[in-house]
């Protein structure tokens, strides 16, 4: 046997539950989540909107509503960040652990500067002088591939364009060198060659800075080249978790199944789009199985009442589905 050594993870979450408080009554947004992530490895949850991808990874990040409380664990580097001080969560946060959003504005302060923001940022947590801050500030939006970024990083944010923006927003995430990059929903708002451009870009910076990712997508065209793992959420709870190609190529959960019919493709671009039929299930009246039941065109009575447990598969992936395996990859093969 050669040299192995086994390192812990860098992010373990374990039996992650979010509810929230409303006037009518609780929320169960997240429902028992597990999942672990190792330094520099990229990671997709994907799922219908409200299934909780997000809320996954703002309660990991201390980030929820006043409304909302988490219990489980999140450990980081083997601290538990849902147990860790304020001062502690928010050093680990502004240096470690990186978030970007949907909206680019959500990150940038629109009255300032660029220049000024990120080099803030820099002579905050990384000591630096002024001038280096701005020198190290403009390489990283050199890095963004932002057009002659030297005489544009004294601009305010609305002078640049949406995409543009897009990557102030990264290159500002990237600005410490976290170990860790949650990423929700990044590209959604720009146009489809903008956002092509913007992952692959975010994929070579990732790599050379070797971070990891947490990507939050409803895109699986996205994941599909960014992504080492997915992991597929239904109703706050994990459907399907273990390697995009096994995912993509013989998905095992009829919800995975459904989701890859929903993709549109280029090349069957006169065929109407695929959906699944019937709605996401009300997250304050979940019922006590299945969260699919209701949808899935594979169901038994008796999955109403019992939920599936989470089991690992032979290759690796974890499933949570009472329809065996076979069944469903039969089924696969007849649609094709
Ligand atoms: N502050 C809140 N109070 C009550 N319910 C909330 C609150 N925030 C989120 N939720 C609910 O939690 C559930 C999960 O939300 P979450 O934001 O994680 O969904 P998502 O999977 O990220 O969806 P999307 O793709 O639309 O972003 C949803 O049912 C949502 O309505
Ligand atoms: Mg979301």
């Amino acid at each position: 046997m050669g040299d192995v050594t086994t390192s812990a993870p860098l992010l373990e979450v374990e039996d992650l539950r979010v509810t929230f408080r409303t006037g009518d009554g609780q929320v169960n947004a997240v429902n028992g989540v597990s999942f672990a992530l190792d330094e520099g490895e990229t990671l997709a949850i994907v799922g219908e909107s409200g299934s909780g991808k997000s809320q996954t990874a703002y309660a990991a990040m201390g980030l929820l509503a006043r409304n909302g409380s988490a219990t489980g664990t999140v450990r980081y580097r083997g601290r538990n960040l849902l147990e860790l001080p304020q001062r502690e969560l928010n050093g680990i946060r502004s240096q470690e652990i990186a978030m970007i959003f949907q909206d680019p504005m959500t990150s940038l302060n629109p009255y300032m500067r660029v220049s000024d923001q990120m080099a803030e940022v820099l002579m905050l947590h990384k000591g630096m002088g002024k001038r280096q801050a701005v020198e190290e500030a403009a390489r990283m939006l050199d890095a963004v591939r932002i057009p002659d970024a030297r005489a544009r990083i004294g601009m305010y944010p609305h002078e640049f364009s949406g995409g543009m923006r897009q990557r102030i927003m990264i290159a500002m995430a990237l600005l410490c060198r976290p170990k860790l990059l949650i990423a929700d929903e990044p590209t959604t708002a720009l146009d489809v060659t903008v956002q092509a451009q913007i992952m692959r870009l975010l994929g070579e910076i990732r790599k050379d800075l070797g971070t990891a990712v947490i990507l939050i997508t409803h895109d699986l065209g996205v994941v599909a080249g960014f992504c080492e793992r997915t992991l597929v959420m239904y109703g706050g709870q994990i459907m399907e978790e273990g390697r995009t190609e096994a995912i993509f190529a013989t998905p095992t959960h009829p919800y995975t199944l459904g989701l890859l019919s929903a993709v549109p493709r280029i090349d069957r671009e006169d065929e109407a789009l695929l959906t699944i039929a019937g709605e996401p299930p009300d997250m304050s009246r979940l019922p006590p199985g299945c969260p699919f039941f209701p949808r899935c065109a594979f169901a038994r009575p008796e999955n109403e009442t019992i939920r599936p447990p989470l089991v690992t598969l032979p290759d690796g992936r974890r499933r949570a589905c009472h329809v065996p395996v076979e069944e469903i990859l039969a089924r696969k093969e007849a649609a094709q």
